[in-house]
């Protein structure tokens, strides 16, 4: 029987070479790859409408440059926010120069800003990333000379203005970055965990719940050093992410062609709409006591201490949701996936003991992201439940998946 995934979005039918009118420029966004349905659906949720480009990529052909603000300053899963520059065929190091020259550099660099070509390459070419951010640098620096008659220069360690240029095969993909850092570094972690989970993925692994809207208890059983909860809470809260970005790490106040001022009333109107209180209990709980102190100074730094119940204990038994109210209990947890410790059967007996766990407590549904799902799985199915959603993704470099149980 097939597994249960989601549906790819629709990919847009785009022409070759596409080099979009000068502050024309649709948005495309960066996720991890495999939670591209998820991230459309946020989108879509924020009034836009998402196509498939590449893994990890998704353009928003009907919007222009400065919806990459409000998708900056709201989007939970997105990764980054670029404008497209530049997409076509360049199998050539010539090819990838010719196509980097047809873009209009000087509309949004001015002579005296700093830049920088970031490349990657993906496939087999007899040239290097390097070769290719040489060429696409070179073409920037002819389109801003030929127009203002100024060099402009390069800096790749501190740039105003980064470029990015992705070759994969024979398609070149040009964008410019509007977020700067990644948007995932909006937590103040005051506990440093040993694997924390990226809070977008964090957000990614929420969406594919219940919560907030159907659940009476949200739990995290291996909670580390608090990312899901964290993200849970400023969800429930209605925290928007743009809140807690320092606004000098976002690119976009460098882009002169952005409208900055909207910035400010984004945050202005979601000010207004933060909830003192998460409306859903959430509970986080880990093995060990370092991470639980961890946790609780994570969750103070982000000040959603007051909507969090933390305890110390273990999965397998979950002894402390006996003083819990019933009602609709989800999971949604990062469990350990045992790649360190080298014993998988120690995982496996986690697994099956956690999953018997849940039956007990009665627990409505299951989200977890693991690179064992064949483990997480048969553990369940031994437990009482079903696999609703079984989505292959990438966590890093890793063969992950995401994925979803209910009571069978
Ligand atoms: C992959 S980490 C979770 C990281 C977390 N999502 C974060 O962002 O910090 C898995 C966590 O499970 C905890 N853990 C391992 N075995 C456990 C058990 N039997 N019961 C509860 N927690 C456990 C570990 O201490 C670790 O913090």
């Amino acid at each position: 029987m097939a597994e249960p995934t989601l549906p790819l979005p629709p990919a847009f039918p785009a022409p070759d070479p596409w080099i979009p009118e000068p502050l024309a420029n649709p948005p495309v966004v960066s996720c991890a790859a495999g939670f591209e349905p998820v991230v459309a659906e946020e989108l879509r949720e924020l009034g836009h409408t998402a196509c498939y480009l590449k893994p990890a990529k998704l353009v928003l052909p009907e919007a222009g440059p400065d919806a990459s603000l409000p998708l900056n300053f709201f989007g939970r899963t997105l990764h980054r926010v670029y404008l497209l520059l530049g997409l076509g065929r360049a199998p050539t190091l010539q090819d990838v120069r010719a196509l980097a020259q047809t873009v209009p550099f000087h509309a949004y660099l001015h002579p005296e800003q700093r830049f920088a070509v970031r490349a990657q390459r993906h496939g087999s070419h007899d040239f290097t990333s390097m070769d290719v951010a040489r060429e696409v640098g070179s073409a920037v620096v002819e389109r801003v000379q030929a127009h203002t008659g100024r060099r402009i220069r390069a800096d790749l360690d501190t740039p105003d203005v980064e470029i990015m240029a992705e070759l994969s095969d024979d398609q070149l993909l040009l964008l410019l970055n509007t977020s700067g850092p990644p948007l995932h570094r909006r937590h103040h972690r005051a506990f440093q965990h040993f694997a924390p989970l990226l809070p977008t993925l964090a957000a990614a692994l929420l969406r594919l719940s219940s919560f907030p809207n159907n659940v009476d208890l949200l739990i995290d059983p291996m909670a580390g050093g608090g990312t899901i909860p964290i993200e849970a809470a400023l969800l429930a809260r209605n925290v928007a992410p743009g809140l807690l970005l320092p606004e000098g790490q976002l690119a976009l106040f460098r882009l002169s062609f952005l409208d900055h001022t909207a910035w400010r009333r984004l945050r202005h109107r979601a000010e207004r709409q933060v909830r003192p209180r998460s409306p859903v209990p959430i509970l986080a709980a880990d093995r060990y006591a370092r991470n639980v102190r961890g946790m609780k100074a994570n969750l103070e730094a982000m000040g959603v201490a007051a909507d969090v119940t933390v305890c110390a204990g273990r999965a397998e038994r979950m002894a402390y949701l006996e003083r819990q109210p019933t009602g609709r209990r989800s999971i949604v947890t990062n469990p350990p996936y045992g790649l360190r410790l080298g014993d998988p059967r120690r995982i496996d007996r986690l697994y099956h003991d956690f999953a018997r766990a849940c039956a007990r407590h009665g627990i409505a549904e299951v989200v977890a992201l693991t690179p064992r799902r064949d483990s997480w799985l048969e553990a369940f199915t031994q437990a009482g439940y079903r696999p609703a959603l079984v989505q292959p993704v990438r966590y890093g470099r890793l063969e992950a998946f995401a994925l979803r149980v209910e009571p069978s």
